[in-house]
């Protein structure tokens, strides 16, 4: 499993042969104008929920792929309106793709659309293929409900906010590792406007004081699991 940064909490995914992206949101991003969304491979299109900087890009991937988009009902709804391939799900349930497993967990967060419709409720990713195992947490604060991942699946990797104002802070991060049962945390949904600007060294240093590594990658760049 490939898993490459695209700025903010955009994701590409390389995984059982298919391509999946997360929450594209490229082309208004200054820090990543690098990328060309034009380039990105995609089957599969995951959206955790309806924000702005987490749909930007969709459609126009979607129009250029052909990719099915995968998230709750109401944004596969929205979406299947304007004539894309969906595929909805809801909090608890899985679907076994060509490339994997999903399931859809909870994140507490909001989710209306930029125009104010009613985006369903924001969730999370947990990902299985290849006998590797991710968790995309989404926009979150810290939950208990995280606790429940580790009780079906043992993570190879959590992808975890680490900006606050939005969503969790590093500290809850932490918290929330430990509660994920990670040792393994790549950090997102920082630096990407004022409000979430962080001080990369100190994340760093928090997380491996815990014993934890938190990797933060440059855009474009990637890990392999
Ligand atoms: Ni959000
Ligand atoms: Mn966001």
């Amino acid at each position: 499993m490939k898993i490459t940064f695209y700025g903010h909490a955009s994701l590409g995914i390389e995984v059982g042969g298919k391509n999946i992206i997360v929450d594209p949101y490229i082309t208004a991003n200054e820090k990543a104008k690098h990328i060309d969304i034009m380039q990105l491979k995609a089957d599969y299109i995951l959206i955790t929920h309806a924000h702005g900087d987490h749909i930007l890009d969709v459609e126009a991937i979607a129009n250029n792929t052909g990719a099915t988009i995968v998230s709750n009902a109401e944004i596969t709804g929205h979406y299947e309106k304007k004539g894309f391939n969906v595929h909805p799900m809801n909090h608890g349930g899985s679907w076994n793709f060509d490339f994997g497993k999903v399931k859809y967990v909870v994140a507490h967060h909001s989710s209306s659309f930029p125009d104010g419709s009613y985006g369903g409720n924001q969730g999370g990713f947990v990902i299985e293929g290849e006998h590797k195992n991710i968790y995309i947490a989404g926009d979150t604060a810290v939950t208990f409900d995280m606790k429940l991942i580790p009780m079906r699946t043992k993570l190879d990797l959590a992808i975890l906010p680490i900006g606050s104002n939005f969503t969790m802070d590093v500290e809850d991060a932490i918290i929330a590792a430990e509660f994920l049962e990670c040792d393994k945390i790549l950090g997102y949904h920082y630096d990407t406007f004022g409000y979430i600007v962080i001080d990369h060294e100190d994340a760093v240093k928090k997380f491996y004081d815990k014993g934890k590594d938190l990797m933060l990658l440059e855009i474009g760049a990637s890990i392999e699991l």
